[in-house]
């Protein structure tokens, strides 16, 4: 594998792949790498002949008083995961070669709407962060395939939208939720958790799943189910920050004419905030 950090490196790099017509795939990542982001690339492996993966963790997108100087940063493990799963290329610049001259980004890409939903209203301006880094990283690795977890099922929808809007030649590849045996999300993030939080963390799943089997049994009271799902969670030890039944396309509230759903959570537990989701298909 080549870890290069400089852009223009990486351009001369993928240069002859370009010529040879051969399919780039690309899988963005902030690093700490778990078993959910080696999955992606297992996906990339099936879907391209040259792999492509980022490690950045991007200032623009963490608000004030948020993880960005705490994130956990592990290179030289994520480079070893990385090369035995089989990555070809892995693109780690640093915060200068992203943002040359100020350290931020003088041009932004905005998914307004998409943005101010859910996370983007818990997280004023993470979403233009993430779509201005991705849309940048798309711009210097110039893959035919991107592929992302739905575990961020809202960035996954904001990416796909200015990916669609900017018509940038990229496919964009949704990947399935990997999970701790107890159903818990895997996430950089876990790593906050104590020993006691890691097994409560795993509630979030639970009224995940009971929220999918009651709307499965034909419950329409939407709110309702949102609320018991809100208060399982606190006497769990989380603290509330969203549990909606949302359209899968657009993240607006379902109503029960909505056959296409996904349940949302965020929820804080200790010094970690915690998201997850279901996604599920109602008969009609
Ligand atoms: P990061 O949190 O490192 O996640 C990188 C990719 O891994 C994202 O596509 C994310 O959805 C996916 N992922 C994380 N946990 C997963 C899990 N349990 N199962 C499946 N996929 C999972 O998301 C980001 O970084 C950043 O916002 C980024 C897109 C790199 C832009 O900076």
């Amino acid at each position: 594998m080549h870890t290069i950090d400089s852009i223009s490196q990486l351009r001369s790099h993928l240069w002859q792949a370009k010529l040879e017509h051969k399919v780039i795939a690309f899988v963005p990542t902030m690093g700490n790498l778990h078993e959910g982001h080696l999955q992606l690339i297992d996906r990339a492996l099936e879907e391209a002949d040259l792999v492509v993966a980022s490690i950045f963790v991007n200032p623009l997108q963490f608000g004030p008083g948020e993880d960005f100087k705490g994130y956990p940063r592990t290179f030289i493990a994520d480079q070893e995961k990385l090369m035995s799963r089989g990555c070809h290329v892995l693109f780690a610049p640093t915060v200068d070669e992203m943002y040359p001259t100020t350290n931020i980004s003088s041009t932004v890409v905005k998914v307004p709407h998409l943005d101010q939903l859910l996370c983007g209203a818990s997280r004023p301006g993470h979403f233009t962060g993430v779509a201005t880094v991705v849309s940048k990283l798309f711009g210097i690795v110039q893959p035919d395939i991107a592929i992302f977890g739905l575990k961020d099922y809202q960035q996954f929808l904001v990416i796909k939208q200015f990916t669609n809007d900017l018509c940038l030649p990229v496919k964009i590849i949704g990947a399935p939720i990997a999970r701790a045996e107890s159903g818990l999300a895997l996430s950089s993030r876990n790593g906050y958790l104590s020993d006691v939080e890691l097994s409560q963390a795993a509630q979030l799943y639970r009224c995940l799943i009971d929220c999918r089997l009651a709307l499965e049994a034909g419950e329409k009271d939407f709110d309702k189910l949102a609320e018991t799902a809100q208060r399982q969670l606190e006497s769990a030890g989380f603290t509330r920050d969203y549990f909606n039944i949302c359209r899968q396309d657009d993240l607006q509230l379902a109503t029960s004419a909505d056959t296409a759903l996904v349940v949302v959570a965020a929820a804080y537990l200790g010094k970690a905030r915690l998201i997850d989701n279901i996604r599920l298909q109602l008969a009609l």
